[in-house]
């Protein structure tokens, strides 16, 4: 197996910066580089105060002042020459990642793992700019990296395999959650998540339901941490619509990631959320939000339409092989904490039903958007469940 002890981390920026941390906290040696050394500079300054509030707090382990000496900054790629892996957490362009990873591969041991931290490009088209493709893989940490469990290991049709297992020991040595999905878009989690926010959108302009109320349906009733509104507020409208509309096209255009224009309208008008002070919510000091209309019967329905087509989707990537039941569901409950996994959440309700709300909905609308996973439909005939 290959011992990864040296960490090159290419970007320096929200991704790269908690990689760096992440990987040096586990007692690795890192090296960071980023093109801009104004961001470089801040990363230097970030870890280093991430670091001193987790000690005071006592919750690192090993001294603050140990680990940040563990983390250099190189001037260039070159420095890069002995690292055992790299990260490379660089802007969402694949043209500029396939020029970092050609030069990449120019400086590292024939030995060296390349791995990309993208959400949306394809982990092939980024490892065809290798001469040895096999090393290439995807290693997806979620926002923050310190503090979120899931990381995502990425193997492309190139990706030896052997590889990517040991990834997987190695990024769970390091304390994370690691979980192990197919080159297809989205991957686990941004595949599977979707609905949540796009299901939400078609209840709301179906004027079925306000954001308040959809949002407490979906925490009090469906024991969501955060609604699907208010996540989106938090997240970012513009990076959400971005990724359901690169998800969508990566589909070739498969209906049940059709992107809304309520959510392109709220980029249009930079509500982006809390960062521009006002999504769907109004974040401004004064500012009065609506209540939501708490009507247990109408919470129910919201949930169980969203939840069943969260299920369909989990249903459909097992189906096609994207990953295990397993990783499906500690995906979503580590990944964007899911009250629970939700393959064992379609056992629970009955397949049956999950199955008949969605057959119902595909009924009532006519639209493919609501078409549900042959998988379902196999385990109806079959009475089997996820988890026997
Ligand atoms: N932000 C998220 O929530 C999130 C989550 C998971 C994965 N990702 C992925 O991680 C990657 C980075 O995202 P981010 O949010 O950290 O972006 P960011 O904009 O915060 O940081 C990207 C950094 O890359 C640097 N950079 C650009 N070109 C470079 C080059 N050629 N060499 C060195 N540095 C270069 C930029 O100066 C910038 O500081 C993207 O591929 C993104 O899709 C982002």
């Amino acid at each position: 197996m290959n011992q990864v002890k040296k960490i090159g981390v290419i970007g320096a920026g929200a991704m790269g910066s908690g990689i760096a941390q992440v990987a040096a906290t586990a007692g690795n040696k890192v090296i960071l580089f980023d093109s801009n050394t104004e961001v470089q500079d801040q990363a230097q300054e970030l870890i280093s105060k991430m670091l001193n509030k987790l000690e005071d707090k006592g919750r690192l382990e090993g001294s603050a002042e140990e680990i940040t000496k563990r983390i250099t900054y190189a001037d260039d790629i070159a420095e890069f020459k002995s690292c055992d892996l790299i990260i490379e957490a660089i802007v969402e362009n694949l043209q500029i990642k396939k020029n970092v990873f050609e030069e990449i591969e120019s400086v590292v041991s024939d030995t060296c793992i390349i791995a990309s931290n993208t959400s949306s490009l394809s982990i092939a088209s980024i490892a065809a700019a290798c001469k040895n493709p096999q090393r290439v893989m995807g290693i997806h940490f979620f926002n923050p990296a310190p503090l979120m469990p899931l990381v995502e290991i990425i193997s492309a049709v190139q990706t030896d395999p052997q590889l990517t297992a040991n990834m997987k020991k190695t990024i769970e040595s390091w304390g994370k959650v690691p979980v192990s999905a197919q080159d297809t878009p989205g991957f686990i989690v941004n595949r599977i998540a979707r609905p949540f926010y796009g299901e939400a959108i078609r209840i709301l302009e179906e004027d079925l339901a306000n954001v308040p109320t959809i949002d407490w349906a979906m925490k009090e009733l469906g024991g969501f941490k955060m609604g699907p509104f208010e996540l989106m507020d938090f997240i970012g409208n513009d990076i959400n619509y971005e990724v359901t509309a690169t998800v969508f096209k990566e589909f070739f255009f498969d209906p049940r990631y059709k992107p809304s224009f309520t959510q392109k309208r709220m980029v249009e008008a930079n509500r982006l959320g809390r960062k521009t002070g006002i999504g769907y919510y109004n974040y401004g000091e004064d500012a009065t939000n609506l209540d939501p209309d708490r009507n247990d019967g109408l919470g129910e329905y919201i949930v169980n339409r969203i939840v069943a087509m969260l299920i369909n989707e989990a249903a459909d990537a097992l189906y096609l092989h994207v990953a295990t039941k397993e990783d499906i569901d500690l995906a979503m409950t580590k990944g964007v904490n899911y009250p629970k996994g939700l393959l064992a959440w379609a056992d629970e309700i009955g397949i049956e039903t999950c199955l008949n709300n969605l057959e119902e909905l595909q009924a009532e609308y006519g639209e493919d958007r609501y078409r549900p996973c042959p998988l379902l439909r196999k385990m109806v005939k079959k009475g089997s469940t996820f988890y026997e």
